[in-house]
């Protein structure tokens, strides 16, 4: 049976009261917990670092799944891995060579993902593909949560998945961006595996209803 992972974006969580909406991820059935770290350069957003991420991690029974929407993320790769990430993808568009960031990602014991945003064309992963345990669609434009899905994501999502079918890759596709209840099975039927969903879980009436609902293929 295929395997499908929801990771909720804590971007969209109660900062007031983080505890609550850990143990309201823990308690669902969500895969992963989804933690978006802006730099201010890269995205024209800065969220959190370091120290959020290590607190998330003493309370969460989940893989952290962190993207990383900041410039030479090499220079912090073993201080994410200290900081609990389990999963660390890095932006296309941010590596000058995504090669070796890729290799010491997978040296430190973390699964490497690579994001591509809506403008990337996903040919550009064709040499790298069977390195990758993850290649992270944006179907926005990275920085804000609670933005409108990009239709032009359905294609991208077809392609990739042609790509990884057709090669030795066993990465994982997942989707990050406007996700919701309306477009979920499309993206499925697309080829997603993964589903990334803010403002859809956290600002629904009941989260733990909706993660269950994302999770039916
Ligand atoms: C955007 C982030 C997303 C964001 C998704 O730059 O990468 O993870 O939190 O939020 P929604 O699901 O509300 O579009
Ligand atoms: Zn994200």
């Amino acid at each position: 049976m295929r395997k499908i992972y929801i990771s909720p974006s804590f971007l969209s969580a109660d900062f007031n009261n983080l505890a609550k909406d850990i143990e309201l991820i823990n308690n669902s059935q969500a895969d992963w917990f989804h933690l978006d770290v802006m730099d201010g350069v890269f995205v024209p957003n800065i969220s959190f670092g370091f120290p959020i991420i290590s607190h998330i991690n003493k309370l969460a029974n989940k893989e952290l799944d962190v993207h990383l929407m900041i410039v030479e993320p090499d220079r912090y790769i073993e201080t994410f891995k200290k900081s609990g990430a389990d999963i660390l993808t890095v932006h296309y568009e941010a590596c000058t060579h995504l090669h070796r960031t890729v290799q010491k990602i997978k040296d430190t014991g973390m699964k490497a993902g690579v994001s591509l945003n809506p403008h990337t064309p996903v040919s550009l992963l064709e040499d790298i593909i069977e390195e990758l345990d993850l290649v992270l669609i944006m179907s926005v434009n990275p920085g804000y949560g609670g933005q409108t899905f990009i239709e032009n994501s359905y294609k991208k999502i077809k392609k990739l998945r042609e790509m990884i079918d057709n090669t030795n890759s066993k990465a994982l596709i997942e989707v990050d961006g406007g996700v919701n209840l309306k477009n979920y099975k499309k993206l499925y039927d697309a080829g997603a595996d993964a589903l990334v969903a803010g403002s859809s879980v956290f600002n629904s009436e009941n989260p733990t209803e909706t993660i269950a609902l994302l999770k039916k293929v």
